[in-house]
């Protein structure tokens, strides 16, 4: 992927990320998380957070995204991307769960796309979010 490509697909992952944070369920954090992925196929995935009132019961935009990339078939992450805020969407970067999680259906090319500070697009690799991964050989 050039870098032409990931900051087209980066602004698409954005804008589909930003469209699911609008159903998350988080009345516990008032924290609205939204997450999306594109797998090998060129196929788009998207989660949100999925709060419960038995607090460690929630799940997270991310996980619920890879979730349904892996239940269609998805095998690899070629991109992700996530959204959180209140009111207003600002810089969110993956919990360290989650970027446990990505590890899981990444290559060393997987990209982590995020909004930086003043709103751009900043683009993150998973190696740089998770050095030294935990992997079972
Ligand atoms: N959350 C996510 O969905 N993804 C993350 O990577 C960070 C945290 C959610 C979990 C919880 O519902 C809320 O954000 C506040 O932590």
């Amino acid at each position: 992927m050039g870098t032409d490509s990931v900051s087209e697909t980066g602004k698409i992952l954005i804008d589909a990320a930003k469209l699911v944070r609008a159903n998350a369920h988080a009345p516990y954090s008032g924290f609205h998380v939204g997450a999306a992925l594109i797998d090998e196929t060129g196929t788009v995935y998207t989660g949100c957070n999925v709060e419960n009132a038995a607090y460690p019961e929630g799940s997270c935009a991310e996980a619920n995204a890879i979730g349904a990339m892996v239940a269609a078939g998805g095998k690899r992450i070629v991109a992700i991307a996530a959204v959180g805020g209140g009111a207003e969407v600002e810089p969110c970067t993956p919990c360290g769960g989650c970027r446990q999680r990505i590890q899981e259906f990444a290559d060393k090319n997987t990209q982590v796309i995020l909004i930086g500070d003043g709103g751009a697009i900043d683009c993150l690799t998973i190696a740089e979010l998770l050095p030294a991964a935990f992997m079972l050989k």
